[in-house]
Order: C-alpha cells, then sequence, then structure tokens
C-alpha cells in the first residue's frame, strides 16, 4: 500500500495533510503510517501462512532499521518478536511491551554487561559470532548459574549483490564464523555447560533484491543441520536474516511471498523453527522525512534548495550515496509551474556530503515543504546531533489523528549530561 498520495494537490499521510504536520509539530519531523507498517507486517505474516509455514514461523523485526517504541510497540502488539545487537535496543524492546522470550541478540561485540543483561531478561537466543564470544558468554552464563540458548552466525559466504557497506555474508565480512568452520565450533558449543545449543542464524545483507543468494545461504544452513544431527547435535530453530530490499527509485522489488518463495522451498519439509529478522522491508516505505525549504541558492552552474533536514537527520545519502524521491507537498508540475529547475537538495550542515537528494527537478519557493520519501528505515535510528542540531520530531499518522511519538529534542536536551571543569 502507498499511505503517502496527493490529494486536491497536496501530499497526505494517510487522512493527514502534511502541513497540518508541519504546523503542528514544526520541521524537520518524520512521518509514519500505523496502516502502512501495519501493512507491511501482515505482508509477512500471510506470506508464511500461503506457505504452510505460518506455525512454525517467527518474526523478528530488526530493531536498528527504527527503534522508536511506538514502532516496536505496534510491532509488539502484532506478536512480533525482535533482532536486537545492544543492550540499549533490548530495554528499549521491553519498555515497549516487547516479550523477552521472543527476542534474539545478534552482533559481534557484545560486552559482558550487555550478555547478563539479555540472560537475566531470558531472551529467546543469542546469536554468537565468533569462537571468542562463546566461551566469554559460556563463561558469563556459568557465574550466574544459566545455561545461555545460542546459535551461530554462519557465514556462507554468499554475494548478496548489494551496496559493499551493507554485504555481511561474505568472507571478507567481520559478521559470522565461516560455515566451514561451524561443525567444529558446534561440537565444542555442545560440551560447554553454559550454552544451549538450539539453532543456525544467517544474515548476508541488506538491500537484497534477487531471492536467489538468500535461498542459496538457506540451503547451506540445512546442509550444515544435517551434519550437525549426525554429530547428535539437534538444531531447533534456523534464522535467516533480514535484508529484503524495499523501493526507493525504480527498483524492481518482489513482494515478500516471491521473495521468500525460494527460501521456503528450500527450507520445505524441514522440521525447524523458522526465525525472520527483517527491518527495512517493516517500515522504510512506511515513513517519510518532512523538511522546509530555508534558502534557494541560485548559481550559474548549479542551484541549490538549502532545507532545514540535513545529514544529521537522515544520513543515508551521504553514507552511501542512497536515492531518496523528493516530493514537493504542494503538487507541481511543468503545466502548472514553469519555473521548474534542476536542484540539490543540501542541509545547512558544514560537510560537503550534507545532501538530501541530487539534481533533482523541482518547481520550488522559499517556506515551501518538502517529502523525503522512504525514510522508515535507518533514518531516524542513524540520526546525530552533529553540529549541536536537536533530533528531529516523530509523528505517527493513524487516519486522520496525528500522534506525536517523539518530541523534537531541546538544546537543553543536548547539554543534559555534559558538565564544566572544575
Ligand atoms: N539482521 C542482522 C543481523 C542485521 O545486521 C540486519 C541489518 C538486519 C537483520 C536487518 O536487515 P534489513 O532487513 O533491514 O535489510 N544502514 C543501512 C543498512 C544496514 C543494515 C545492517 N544490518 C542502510 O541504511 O541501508
Amino acid at each position: 500500500m502507498n499511505p503517502f498520495a496527493y490529494r486536491n494537490g497536496i501530499l497526505h499521510a494517510e487522512d493527514a495533510p502534511l502541513p497540518h504536520i508541519a504546523v503542528a509539530h514544526g520541521t524537520p519531523c518524520y512521518v509514519y503510517s500505523r496502516a502502512a507498517l501495519t501493512a507491511a507486517w501482515q505482508e509477512y505474516q500471510d506470506a508464511l501462512a500461503s506457505q504452510g509455514v505460518g506455525e512454525r514461523s517467527l518474526v523478528c523485526y530488526s530493531v536498528k532499521a527504527n527503534s522508536s517504541l511506538a514502532i516496536l510497540n505496534l510491532f509488539a502488539r502484532l506478536g512480533a518478536g525482535f533482532d536486537i545487537v545492544s543492550g540499549g535496543e533490548l530495554a528499549r524492546v521491553l519498555a515497549a511491551g516487547g516479550e523477552a522470550g521472543k527476542v534474539i541478540f545478534s552482533g559481534v561485540g557484545k560486552t559482558r554487561a550487555e550478555m547478563e543483561q539479555a540472560l537475566a531478561a531470558g531472551i529467546r537466543c543469542f546469536n554468537l559470532e565468533s569462537a571468542a564470544e562463546m566461551r566469554k558468554l559460556d563463561e558469563v552464563a556459568r557465574a550466574h548459574g544459566a545455561q545461555a540458548p545460542i546459535a551461530f552466525r554462519v557465514n556462507p559466504d554468499v554475494d548478496p549483490k548489494t551496496h559493499p557497506y551493507i554485504s555481511t555474508g561474505l568472507k571478507t565480512a567481520k559478521f559470522g564464523v565461516p560455515i566451514e568452520e561451524a561443525r567444529d565450533l558446534y561440537r565444542r558449543a555442545a560440551d560447554l555447560r553454559g550454552l544451549n545449543v538450539i539453532g543456525i542464524d544467517c544474515h548476508i545483507g541488506s538491500q537484497l533484491l534477487d531471492p536467489a543468494p538468500a535461498a542459496e545461504a538457506a540451503a547451506r544452513m540445512i546442509a550444515l543441520a544435517d551434519q550437525l544431527a549426525a554429530d547428535g547435535i539437534v538444531i531447533k530453530s534456523l534464522d535467516v536474516g533480514g535484508g529484503k530490499g524495499i523501493r526507493y527509485r525504480d527498483e524492481k522489488t518482489p513482494g515478500v511471498a516471491d521473495y521468500l518463495a525460494p527460501m521456503l522451498k528450500a527450507l520445505a519439509g524441514r522440521k525447524e523453527q523458522l526465525l525472520f529478522e527483517p527491518g527495512r522491508s517493516l517500515v522504510g516505505n512506511a515513513g517519510l522525512l518532512l523538511t522546509q525549504v530555508e534558502i534557494l541558492k541560485h548559481g550559474a552552474d548549479k542551484n541549490f534548495a538549502v532545507v532545514d533536514a540535513a545529514m544529521n537527520d537522515l544520513m543515508r545519502p551521504a553514507l552511501y550515496g542512497a536515492w531518496h524521491d523528493i516530493l514537493t507537498v504542494r503538487q507541481t508540475n511543468e503545466q502548472t509551474n514553469g519555473a521548474m529547475r534542476e536542484y540539490d537538495v543540501v542541509g545547512p550542515i558544514c560537510e560537503s556530503g550534507d545532501f538530501l537528494g541530487k539534481e533533482r527537478k523541482l518547481a520550488l519557493a522559499e517556506g515551501d515543504l518538502l517529502a523525503v520519501m522512504s525514510a522508515g528505515a535507518y533514518g531516524m535510528s542513524q540520526s546525530s546531533n552533529y553540529n549541536t542540531r536537536p533530533r528531529a520530531a516523530e509523528v505517527m499518522v493513524d487516519g486522520d489523528a496525528m500522534h506525536l511519538i517523539r518530541r523534537r529534542e531541546s538544546i537543553a536536551d543536548l547539554f543534559a549530561g555534559e558538565s564544566l571543569l572544575p
């Protein structure tokens, strides 16, 4: 579904006109659609049910994509599990009403304190990424008289064919353990009293458009599970990670059912529980970043639209050269407005990399509102206070209701933890 559409020439989020949100809550402001988040969740449920694996599947929303409490709470109400990578994310999930028993903990550098926190909470599974981490978790668990449920994140060495910064399944990545070393590690883990081996985990990358690499990875996980069974190690769950891509511009993205089909075919007839860790595909297209044009700079060679959002609010263009569509909130086109020009849409931060979009054909006046689309994933969660800029407000639209789910940070918030020298 597309929750963001023009009505009478004004861009709306569901039934809420974006200019009303700008007046009520200011800009820059992230705007999410509850209906779109719910629909994205339902698409996973429907796809799994239609393939006959609904009962043995658990979708664990990857919190890093957008960790705002209201979003976590919405997914918790829908029955989601959660994929976390820090103690902070665990605290957020619990504060938002998520169930610890449905939490899986990924990441290459879990600290002792985080391991203790997750053990005390009673999470479902630790995804281990090295032999050193295995020994550390065993020690921590035994010290607490506990047994930690674990999977190893295996690195199947398949090429996900995505941006190098978000490819994680290749041999050269820092993630996971090489699949050919996994069997030996599992045997060692099975002998450690502090660990309880329950699964195999894998995540090969993000913004994947081709379902084949994930299906190939699943096939390699199954082969490993069968080897382990021969060693007397019973694997109860297979975690196939996240990674399904979304449409930012003109990418051909399969729907969830089509994306999962080859993988589920590879997994057909198995008994293990299936875990999924989608992030972007649940939230990416359900959010936009609303911003206002502050200054227009028309030059001989280039035109700049300086807006009040910047790379600190949405880092993806600066970091990955990522494309986000940029729409005017008041609909314009060449017929209705002859002043169409090519603009670089930039923020006020003192860096040349501070842009949200380059060479965009737009008809603009100062004070106009713009919507930076597909900003629900890795937008707010990657934002910072660079240039001492308070982080944006966040609003969740539900029909015509506009709920402020995070107030704009104040300058006082930014100083709150700091002190002067004695
Ligand atoms: N599981 C693990 C272990 C992950 O590392 C990730 C993402 C996910 C699941 C969720 O992947 P997704 O379904 O969202 O593709 N900041 C980058 C994306 C970084 C992805 C990091 N890991 C971006 O804005 O494109």
